[in-house]
């Protein structure tokens, strides 16, 4: 992990390989006009020939040829002012860290622009430290590389101090953003390497061995549920989704304890699916090898978990995995079977492919058995997600609309983005069975939307948050889109945030 400091050093004295300075599309910040000053205007020429206009994300790496004591400078374009928020400002950061990174460097400074804070704002109440939190949060994305199983490879290089200047603000509310910075990207970082392992590298088993791992020391209390345990807890719906398998399931409980033990008891329930070929409802072959970042949801609670221990609010909170994988073996559930889940409830399979809600349920059941007074579950739901919302965003769903305003308020400060969808009555019909109590696919109408009610069934009335990460785990569209490539690591902030707003509760 690098060095992260404020720095009180003006641009003139700052002696690291790269600084950052950044602009808006309407004109320099006082850093940026600074260096521009200091290399005769070469920025305003720059604009002129409308090679760099400010545009979001832009990034030209600049020589500064004895100019100026750091020997580049990146000018970091944050767009237009009015649509700046905290997703995109984490993101051209990412994109600045990943810039540096490439290029050996490894010291920089960041010089921020005051007026990032109120562009920031937008009608939400902005502090220097959110800035400061999202500028550091995403230099240290940039500066990840994830793991490459590659025979031969270059020497990976990475930025190891990192500066931040130019703010005005509190200093120990500062230092403390840059703390939780570093807490929050390596959080980050830790659910882009497991969604980015291969699924024969990342079975339930491991993905358990490796949290139980990164658990070590940090007071989290952990447990494992074996085939055994699932069988004497009842729960059909995980086991009928692991039988076409031989990797044996697990569900992962894991506990903070915070909080008064009589207070508000917060449950993260994440989908573990290791691999998800579709089952006897198999998938398509093209594409497939995506499918093993469908533990995505699961990863993210697990890190969370990690981090809210290592952050310690005064706060319950439990984490739920379920983990499996989704394959048609000899032994795998059909469709037309009907599954008991630990609720109680029965599901009638209509399709296969629809796996990951089902392990939910027994994970939401979980969580109320664990005293939950509020759930929020997070996966890969559902390709009609991506279909309405792309990379874009995650879908948010809710029974209640203060949990949902609390974890949408989380999100703004994580750089998460969410985008509701109603859960009007209409919708409930879709999933009525026959022979069961309900069935685990509708067609393809709401898709997002009916799986989402699928999983309140399991809920009764707690309050509860879903969130359908579909699209948003990983940006597949290539260099040219204005969000990293990749695994993105969301919303795996948005909860340690929604942790420690559940410490003011
Ligand atoms: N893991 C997938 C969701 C998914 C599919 C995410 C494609 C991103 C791209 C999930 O288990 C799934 O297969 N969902 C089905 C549900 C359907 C059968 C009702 C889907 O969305 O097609
Ligand atoms: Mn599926
Ligand atoms: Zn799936």
């Amino acid at each position: 992990m690098p060095t992260v400091e404020l720095s009180t050093r003006p641009l003139a004295e700052a002696d690291v390989d790269a600084v950052i300075v950044t602009a808006f599309e309407d004109g320099l910040s006082p850093a940026a006009e600074e260096a521009d000053a200091a290399l005769d205007n070469l920025l305003a020429e720059m604009r002129e020939a409308r090679e760099f206009r400010g545009r979001f994300a832009e990034r030209p790496v600049i020589h500064t040829l004895g100019r100026l004591p750091a020997r580049r400078l990146l000018v970091l374009g944050l767009g237009r002012r009015d649509q700046l928020d905290s997703f995109r400002l984490h993101n051209a950061f990412h994109f600045a860290g990943t810039a540096l990174r490439k290029q050996g460097v490894r010291s920089v400074v960041a010089y921020t622009d005051p007026a990032v804070v109120d562009a920031l704002g937008n009608g939400h109440v902005t502090l220097p430290a959110d800035v400061a939190r999202a500028v550091v949060t995403g230099l240290l994305l940039g500066n990840y590389e994830g793991d490459l199983n590659k025979s031969e490879r270059e020497p990976a290089t990475s930025i190891d101090t990192i500066h931040v200047a130019g703010l005005d603000g509190d200093a120990g509310a500062l230092a403390a953003a840059l703390a939780d910075a570093q807490v929050l990207a390596e959080a980050s970082n830790r659910v882009r390497t497991w969604a980015a392992a291969p699924s024969n590298t990342l079975t339930p088993r491991l993905l358990a061995e490796q949290a139980s791992a990164l658990y070590e020391g940090t007071g989290l209390e952990v447990e494992v549920l074996q085939r055994a345990d699932l069988e004497r807890e009842g729960m059909g719906a995980l086991l009928g989704v692991a039988r076409g398998s031989d990797e044996p399931p697990v569900m992962i409980v894991v506990r903070h304890d915070g909080g008064r033990p009589d207070g508000p008891r917060l449950a993260l329930v994440g989908k573990g699916i290791t691999f998800d070929t579709g089952g006897i409802s198999l998938k398509p072959a093209a594409g497939m090898e995506m499918m093993k970042w469908d533990m995505g949801g699961g990863a993210a609670v697990l890190a969370a978990m990690w981090a809210i221990a290592r952050l310690n609010p005064r706060a319950n909170v439990i984490g739920v995995v379920p983990a499996t994988e989704n394959m048609p073996g000899g032994r795998a559930y059909k469709p037309g079977d009907v599954l008991v889940s630990k609720s109680g409830k029965t599901i009638e399979v209509t399709n296969t492919d629809a796996e990951g809600r089902i392990i939910l349920a027994d994970g939401l059941a979980k969580a109320r058995e664990l005293g939950a007074t509020h759930i929020v579950d997070v996966a890969t739901l559902t390709g009609a997600c991506v279909v309405a919302l792309g990379h874009v965003s995650s879908g948010l769903m809710t029974n209640d609309r203060d949990l949902g305003q609390m974890v949408k308020d989380a999100a703004v400060r994580a750089g998460d983005r969410l985008a509701e969808l109603p859960l009007h009555p209409e919708y409930d019909v879709a999933l009525r069975s026959e022979v069961a109590d309900m069935k685990n696919a509708a067609g393809r109408e709401a898709g997002a939307i009916t799986a989402a009610v699928f999983l309140r069934e399991f809920v009764g009335d707690i309050p509860w948050v879903h969130l359908d990460i579909a699209g948003a785990v990983w940006n597949d569209q290539g260099d040219m889109t204005p969000i990293p490539k990749g695994p993105s690591g969301t919303p795996v902030r948005t909860f340690v945030h929604l942790a420690r707003a559940f410490a003011e509760l």
